[in-house]
């Protein structure tokens, strides 16, 4: 498929897989991308994952027509965009590769067999490749999402090739929306990342950009300054909206039901709330909704004289993604010790610039009227 007079996509949907690097539900699939530019030097980005190597490869040699590959620019050395180096290596033996010095010294671990030596070309901030009526400058990404990252502004037609950034899960597919599934994936892969995100943003921000050209999801093409604005925002751990999500894990369901009773009664003061049962929702979808809003309620029940592990490992994934800048509330339950509360405050505090809601609200095992009105004031409170 041309997206240009001269550039073409080649990459391919896996719409079998159920969990992408072995932990992120993907309902709707994946897609791999890579990029083919046409010209005096015909230049590929990046290889795609395993899963759809046979449709990518008959794709590229659609594509070149019998022509000889030239260049292949290693955006990203993660497998999902790496596995084809070594077969496009044997089947195009005078092929350059093209990368940054990190990319050199990881390629190996992966492609020892590779000969580097007469191959590489190894570039670094700024520099810029010619192949005729393109050319191709380069801008380093590290931590975003590896620290051998990089994007390529190709300055002829205005394209930034971005790697994982502005990437979404999901296949490539019609009424595929970017911004949920966009966040997911930034927040689960790059979430920690933030300042190195930043800084990237800060190379590329003067750059008159018409397209970007991500290794997951679509090409985007238009208001690219709502993706920009939201990589801005969310590498910044602002939160985007007012909001309090309700992340809850119970054991037999009496933390569960004083959730419910807190959701149902923050929307009759018409706050807008999202509810998480953190037993059964995906951990990415939850921290997804963390970072998109300003407030958080976490209710859990005791266990093993600290918290269910449900929101233990909620709150681990949140601490490693570097979350911030959040007002945070505490429901613990407990029978005749309660310890969920102390243990999730201690994690809390671990984490920067979290302003803690006191007191912690503690259920004695069910819900009771006492329950009841300590949420309300909780609800008039966050
Ligand atoms: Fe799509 Fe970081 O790999």
């Amino acid at each position: 498929m041309k997206i240009n007079d001269d550039i073409y996509y080649i990459g391919a949907n896996d719409e079998k897989i159920d969990l992408f690097e072995g932990q992120y539900k993907v309902q709707n699939g994946m897609s791999y991308n890579s990029y083919l530019i046409k010209d005096e030097k015909n230049v590929l980005f990046d290889t795609v994952d395993k899963s759809v190597t046979d449709v990518w490869l008959k794709k590229l040699e659609k594509a070149l027509n019998g022509k000889n590959l030239d260049y292949l620019i290693i955006s990203h050395l993660e497998p999902d965009h790496s596995y084809n180096i070594g077969l496009l290596a044997k089947k195009y033996p005078d092929m350059k590769i093209v990368g940054n010095a990190m990319t050199f010294k990881i390629l190996p671990n992966y492609f020892e067999d590779i000969e580097l030596e007469s191959r590489k070309v190894e570039v670094k901030e700024g520099d810029i490749l010619n192949i005729g009526k393109h050319s191709l400058k380069f801008y380093m990404a590290p931590m975003v999402h590896w620290p051998e990252v990089m994007f390529t502004y190709e300055e002829t037609e205005k394209i930034l090739f971005s790697a994982d950034a502005f990437g979404k899960f999901g296949a490539i597919k019609d009424g595929e929306k970017w911004l949920e599934e966009a966040r997911r994936f930034y927040v689960g892969i790059v979430g920690k990342y933030g300042p190195q995100v930043q800084t990237v943003l800060k190379k590329v921000q003067g750059l008159n950009i018409k397209m970007i050209c991500p290794l997951h999801g679509f090409v985007l093409k238009e208001n690219l300054i709502f993706y920009f604005e939201k990589y801005a925002k969310w590498s910044s751990y602002e939160p985007e909206e007012e909001g309090i999500v309700i992340a809850c894990s119970s054991i037999h369901g009496n933390t569960l039901e004083a959730g419910r009773y807190l959701e149902s009664y923050l929307k009759t003061l018409k706050k807008k709330v999202c509810f998480i049962d953190l037993t059964r929702e995906d951990f990415s979808y939850a921290l997804s909704k963390a970072f998109q809003y300003d407030k958080l309620v976490l209710m859990s029940s005791s266990y093993n004289a600290g918290v269910f592990p449900p929101m233990e490992q909620f709150l681990n994934n949140l601490k490693t993604r570097n979350y911030q800048k959040r007002k945070v509330a505490i429901v613990e339950n407990g029978s005749w010790a309660p310890s969920a509360g102390k243990t999730m405050k201690s994690i809390l505090q671990e984490m920067k610039d979290i302003d803690i809601v006191e007191p912690i609200i503690t259920i004695e095992s069910t819900v009771k009227d006492k329950t009841k009105t300590e949420l309300e004031e909780l609800a008039k409170s966050i």
